[in-house]
């Protein structure tokens, strides 16, 4: 780069490009503007430099920009000098996606590489400052699908990201910097940008909750669901405003899920009533036993044991709520009788201790009540010798 004359000539002539960072990764890669754009870098004459015959393109369409980057990224005979393992498929699956295809189809305000990467400020996906690195992505997203009159034209909604802020996911991802969460293109793809459909969601969805997702695609319900093309998880959680689940999204409350759909008399009403019934059992028994917990750190016994007891019941609570999704309350009982068998013995752990706590100071009191007597037979004793 140091002899490109491309960059030198721009710089002097203070034309570079909006946007322009030297830390922009094909720069540091030693390719020269005219890696993108063609041309001659040798020469300093501009005429020579940007000519056609030199191979000069100039500055390419929204349409042509996929093949334009897909000249090097398509081509793993280039891209693996640079990394070994870099995907090249890329284009290919850009046009697999709603972007891609609208592009092709001349629609000019869809997202081309340059809308999601920039052309002349691209860093690594792995940078923090990259407009596609996790944290970074949903504002990426929302520049044009948060822009209500950007999207008017399509009807669709505009409000997904604000929808994904307020989610577990967003909140995790973008307030505690959680990478684990998912962001937009988690979900949609980086490339192949589109909503998944009824049979991938569950998929997409799985791919971090693994056994909600085998558990449900096993059940009864997750056969009707597929069979009546009903959105597996999102009927039930959504998808951009997945929000923190509880207790009261089983059973037959109006706070509860189920009864969107089953009404009194169905079966699976009924196994919403069963299933929170265990649920509910396992809870009273597991808060019931903490209250005790409490008491015996209050009054400075060991609750060692206890604790280790409780940490199992609460294990059992964890998976029982997995185990939900199985819609099945004979798949669900084996783990929640687990639990309250271990939040009762925790239970009984606690009121013994409680009960040793009382027989030791019942004792101590009795010690002390002996001492101060003898103390006092001592005092009387030594007063009888002196007067003697
Ligand atoms: C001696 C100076 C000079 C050199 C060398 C030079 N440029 Fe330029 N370039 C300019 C100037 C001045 C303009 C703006 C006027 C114009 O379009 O001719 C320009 C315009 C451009 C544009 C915008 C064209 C458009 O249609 O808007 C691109 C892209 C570009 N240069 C890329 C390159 C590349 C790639 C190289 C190296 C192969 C290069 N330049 C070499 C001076 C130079
Ligand atoms: C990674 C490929 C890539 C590289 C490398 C690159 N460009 Fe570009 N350039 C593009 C694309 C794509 C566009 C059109 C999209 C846009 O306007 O942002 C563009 C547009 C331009 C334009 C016209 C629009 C504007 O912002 O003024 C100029 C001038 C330009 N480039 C100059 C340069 C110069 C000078 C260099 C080297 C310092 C360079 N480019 C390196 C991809 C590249
Ligand atoms: C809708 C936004 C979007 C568009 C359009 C887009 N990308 Fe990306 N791209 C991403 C995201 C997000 C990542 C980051 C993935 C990650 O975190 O690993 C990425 C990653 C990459 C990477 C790093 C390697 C990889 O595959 O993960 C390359 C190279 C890349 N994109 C090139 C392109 C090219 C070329 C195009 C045009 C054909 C394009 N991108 C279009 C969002 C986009
Ligand atoms: C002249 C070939 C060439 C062209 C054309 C090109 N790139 Fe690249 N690009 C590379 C190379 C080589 C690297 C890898 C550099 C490295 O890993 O050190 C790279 C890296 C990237 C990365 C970072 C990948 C990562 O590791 O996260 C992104 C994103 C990217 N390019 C996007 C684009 C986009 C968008 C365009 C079109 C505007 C484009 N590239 C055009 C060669 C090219
Ligand atoms: C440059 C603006 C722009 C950017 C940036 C952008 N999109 Fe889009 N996107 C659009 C437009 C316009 C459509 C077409 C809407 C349609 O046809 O329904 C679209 C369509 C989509 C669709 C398909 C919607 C449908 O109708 O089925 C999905 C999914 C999508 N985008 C996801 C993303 C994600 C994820 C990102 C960020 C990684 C992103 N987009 C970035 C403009 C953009
Ligand atoms: C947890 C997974 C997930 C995340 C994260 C996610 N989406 Fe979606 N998205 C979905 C699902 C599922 C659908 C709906 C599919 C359906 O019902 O047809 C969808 C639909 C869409 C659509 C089509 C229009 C609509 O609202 O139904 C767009 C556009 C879209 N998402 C953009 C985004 C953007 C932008 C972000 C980030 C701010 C994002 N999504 C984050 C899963 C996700
Ligand atoms: C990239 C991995 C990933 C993907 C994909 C994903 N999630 Fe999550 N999900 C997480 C993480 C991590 C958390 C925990 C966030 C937190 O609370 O810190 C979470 C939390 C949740 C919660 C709240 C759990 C609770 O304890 O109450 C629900 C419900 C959920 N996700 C449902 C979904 C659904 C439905 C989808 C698909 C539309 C989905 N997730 C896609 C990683 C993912
Ligand atoms: C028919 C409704 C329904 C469907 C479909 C559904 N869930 Fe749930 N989900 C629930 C209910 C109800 C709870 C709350 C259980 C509790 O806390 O007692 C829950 C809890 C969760 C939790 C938090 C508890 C845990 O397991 O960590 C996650 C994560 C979750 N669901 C993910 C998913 C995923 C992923 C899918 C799709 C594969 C899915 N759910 C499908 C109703 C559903
Ligand atoms: C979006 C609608 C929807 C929601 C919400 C929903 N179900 Fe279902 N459920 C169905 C459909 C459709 C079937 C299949 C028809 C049938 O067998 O009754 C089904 C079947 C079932 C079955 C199997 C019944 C049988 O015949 O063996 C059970 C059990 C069940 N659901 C439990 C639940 C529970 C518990 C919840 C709440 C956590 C719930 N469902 C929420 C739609 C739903």
């Amino acid at each position: 780069m140091a002899n490109d004359q491309c960059l030198a000539c721009h710089v002097e002539e203070e034309y570079l490009p909006e946007g322009y960072l030297e830390n922009d990764i094909h720069t540091q890669a030693g390719l020269s503007c005219a890696g993108c754009h063609g041309g001659d870098p040798t020469s300093d004459d501009a005429d020579i430099a940007m000519s056609p015959a030199a191979g000069f393109v100039g500055v390419p369409s929204r349409q042509e920009v996929p093949q334009f980057c897909g000249k090097c990224h398509s081509d793993i005979g280039i891209m693996r000098q640079y990394q070994p393992r870099i995907a090249t498929d890329q284009v290919a699956q850009y046009y697999t996606s709603v972007h891609g295809q609208r592009l092709q189809e001349g629609d000019q305000k869809v997202a081309e590489c340059v809308s999601c990467h920039t052309a002349h400020g691209i860093l690594r996906a792995k940078d923090a400052r990259s407009t596609v690195y996790p944290l970074n992505v949903p504002g990426t997203c929302q520049r044009c699908h948060g822009d209500a009159d950007y999207m008017k034209e399509y009807g669709i909604p505009s409000n997904q990201y604000d929808d994904y802020a307020k989610s577990v996911h967003g909140q995790a991802l973008l307030e505690n910097q959680d990478t684990g969460a998912p962001a937009c293109n988690d979900c949609h793809g980086n490339h192949g940008a589109v909503p998944p459909g009824v049979a991938s969601v569950g998929q997409v969805c799985g791919h971090c909750h693994v056994n909600n997702m085998q558990y449900f695609i096993a059940s009864r319900m997750g056969e009707a669901f597929a069979e009546e093309e009903l959105h597996g998880c999102e009927e039930c959680h959504g998808n951009h405003r997945v929000e923190k689940t509880n207790d009261d999204m089983i059973g037959t409350s109006d706070k509860s899920v189920c009864v969107d759909c089953h009404a009194e008399g169905d079966p699976g009403y009924e196994v919403a009533k069963t299933i929170r019934a265990q649920l509910a059992k396992l809870t009273q028994s597991y808060d019931k036993a903490i209250a005790r917990q409490s008491e015996v750190q209050r009054i400075g016994m060991d609750d060692v044991d206890i604790g280790y007891l409780l940490r199992e019941a609460h294990q059992s609570l964890i998976q029982a709520r997995t185990l939900v999704h199985t819609f099945d309350p004979e798949k669900v009982a084996p783990k929640t009788e687990e639990g309250v068998v271990k939040a009762d013995e925790a239970l009984v752990a606690a009121v013994a201790q409680i009960k040793e706590h009382k027989v030791r100071r019942r004792g101590l009191g009795m010690a002390t009540l002996f001492i101060t007597m003898l103390v006092v037979a001592l005092f009387f004793k030594v007063r009888q010798m002196e007067t003697r």
